[in-house]
């Protein structure tokens, strides 16, 4: 069709705006076709854009061009139109519009442009694949919700940055085009061309560059930061994802704490969650114990115990000690079929060892004939059972069992264990439904595990990064029991969701090579890798400290959204995809020809000899 000129037309309001005050005003709206009822001689187009949607009404006696063209338009067509503002008769008040109390009838229409069917419908929330909405992400950002999460997210980043500058925080941007980073995850990869076979890696984080500020004596840095990591995908992980990246010079624990805790208070308002201050701090083995997860779930109670076996039960049961005990309140009640779930629950999460004990009367137990009452007696008794309550026991089979003995659990079995009971207690959670909506948890986890024993690899892992400091007490272990050795690590958790993490970090040489002696890096290895901040610790470094907040996990959360992918506007999907534009995609051969690459695949040797046979032409 014919399309019009906006030529100097200015809105006079958005589509949400008007209200009964506004009738007999003269308007100018602009926006999209939401929907359209032809009564022929009466067309109504409800016109949307942002901030909401407006009835207007097409009159053929009122203008014969605007309502021929009203026939014509469709769903999603850019239009414009001045009329009047009219109030609706009682009877065609739409109450769940906030506009819904008027009208604009037509007097001029203009068609902008025209628009392809869409290819899923815009009202339909929630129904609709989430294929699709990735592939037509632009329709699917014009939806209420998405513009909502996003404008969302707009707000919260301007909060952090004034909390950030009120604490004296510098805003100071880090490169992308950076050496790799040492996170955990693997790289992304970006040839160079002037330094051919040479590679940048995009960051996985600015850890380096923030500290290296700190050095420079920046004191006080944020960034509000993307970052890169080529891991396998969650809902809460997507390759790209942005940071509120936080460091400080002489830092106290306690004072990024309280900065953080304040910051998370400000942006919750935004949502109309009152936030307690401070956070409740959980030392990491007792987050382990209690909920059997590093990043616990506060938001119920359900408290696991480490238990070892009564002594007349020794020998008795092939199960590692301790094993770990869950007093349930009321669940004495449950039916065979909920206990039979609960079994099969903590099997799919691991545990091979799986005891109930109803209180009830007494403490009534399957187990009684294999152990005895008095040692079911106690280990009811080790979680302070009372009438009604039902007492869940998990275990690791012993690993010397022939003889029947039990045997200790080692650091990474029990840790198999803790993880298993935090398992079945999220389980358990869900299926007593002892999540109320609209409750929120924040915790710190603190006291980490300096290393981990990586069995594979025969070796020990840093559990944050390798410049996370070791606690002053625990110095003297980072040689001799690196196990046993804790770090001033730090996460910052919501709800079971891990929504920062950071540490006060090694400032000295001589403690960072110790740490990399112990992590198997070599100082060979350490200077290729990082030699440049190695340089750079030697140069004075002040002591420091910081986080990463990840960005998208807490606008999630503000949101009630329970995948990242809803808050950012252009996500990848769960295999690493961006389905609008079509990446990652391959390149032209004269691209990889000039970064002096070649592919290995058949396919791709096919495109170079195409490319090939071309340049002999
Ligand atoms: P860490 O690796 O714990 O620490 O990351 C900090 C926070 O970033 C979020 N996050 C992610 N969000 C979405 N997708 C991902 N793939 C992803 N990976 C991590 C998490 C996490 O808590 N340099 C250190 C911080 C420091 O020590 O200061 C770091 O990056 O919410």
């Amino acid at each position: 069709m014919e399309l019009d000129l906006l030529g100097d037309r200015q809105r006079t309001h958005r589509c949400g705006e008007l209200r009964p005050e506004h009738a007999g005003q003269k308007v100018f709206l602009a926006g999209w076709v939401a929907r359209r009822r032809d009564l022929g001689n009466l067309i109504f187009i409800d016109l949307r854009d942002h901030t909401g949607v407006t009835q207007v009404v097409c009159r053929p006696e009122l203008s014969a061009a605007a309502h021929a063209k009203a026939e014509q338009v469709r769903s999603e067509y850019v239009l414009g139109i001045e009329g009047e503002v009219a109030l609706r008769t009682p009877e065609t008040v739409n109450k769940d519009l906030a506009s819904g109390e008027v009208e604009v009838v037509v007097r001029e229409l203009l068609v902008l442009n025209e628009a392809r069917t869409p290819p899923f419908p815009l009202d339909d929330e929630g129904r609709t694949n989430e294929e699709p909405r990735l592939r037509y992400r632009y329709i699917d950002l014009r939806r209420a919700r998405m513009q909502h999460h996003l404008r969302l997210r707009h707000q919260a980043g301007l909060v952090v940055r004034e909390h950030m500058m009120e604490h004296g925080f510098v805003d100071i941007e880090t490169p992308f085009l950076t050496r790799s980073t040492p996170e955990g995850a693997r790289d992304y990869l970006v040839p160079s061309r002037v330094h051919p076979g040479h590679f940048y890696a995009l960051p996985q984080s600015p850890q380096l560059f923030k500290q290296i500020l700190m050095i420079s004596g920046f004191d006080r840095y944020f960034q509000i930061v993307r970052c890169f990591r080529d891991e396998d995908l969650r809902a809460d992980r997507q390759p790209e994802f942005t940071q509120i990246d936080v460091e400080m010079a002489f830092p106290r624990r306690e004072v990024l704490f309280g900065i953080i805790e304040s910051l998370m208070a400000k942006l919750f308002a935004l949502v109309d969650v009152k936030v307690p201050v401070p956070f409740p701090i959980l030392p990491y083995d007792e987050a382990m114990e209690k909920y059997g997860s590093d990043k616990p779930d506060l938001r119920f109670g359900l408290e696991w115990k480490r238990v070892p076996l009564p002594e007349s039960a020794r020998g008795k049961v092939h199960v590692a000690e301790p094993v770990k005990a869950l007093r349930v309140p009321g669940g004495g009640s449950f039916s065979r079929s909920q206990l039979d779930k609960l079994h099969e629950a903590s099997k799919n999460a691991g545990a091979d060892w799986f005891g109930t004990i109803k209180i009830a009367g007494g403490a009534q137990s399957p187990l009684a004939k294999v152990v005895g009452d008095e040692a079911v007696g106690s280990l009811a008794d080790a979680v302070q059972a009372a009438e009604g309550d039902l007492v869940l026991l998990l275990g690791l089979k012993s690993e010397a069992s022939p003889g029947g003995h039990t045997s200790g659990l080692s650091i990474e079995k029990l840790r198999h264990l803790d993880s298993a009971s935090g398992d079945v207690r999220l389980d358990l959670a869900r299926k007593l439904e002892l999540i109320k909506p609209g409750t929120w948890a924040f915790c710190w986890v603190v006291d980490f595990p300096m290393f981990e024993y990586d069995d594979k690899e025969k070796r020990y892992a840093a559990m944050h990064h390798p410049f996370t400091s070791p606690r002053e007490e625990d110095m003297d272990k980072i040689e001799s029991d690196p196990s046993a050795c804790k770090a001033r690590a730090y996460d910052l958790v919501l709800n079971g969701s891990e929504i920062g993490g950071g540490s006060i970090r090694i400032h000295r040489p001589d403690i960072q090579r110790r740490v990399f002696q112990t992590l198997s890096i070599t100082p060979e290895k350490a200077r290729e890798r990082f030699g440049f901040f190695l340089d750079a610790l030697e140069s004075g470094a002040p002591p420091h400290g910081g986080i990463a907040l990840g960005w998208d996990r807490i606008i999630a959360l503000m949101c009630g959204e329970t995948n990242i992918r809803e808050v950012i506007a252009f996500p990848k999907t769960a295999s690493a995809m961006d389905l609008m534009c079509d990446a990652p995609g391959r390149v032209d051969p004269d691209q990889l020809h000039e970064l002096e690459l070649e592919l290995k695949t058949a396919e791709s040797m096919e495109a170079v000899r195409a490319v090939q046979h071309k340049a002999e032409r």
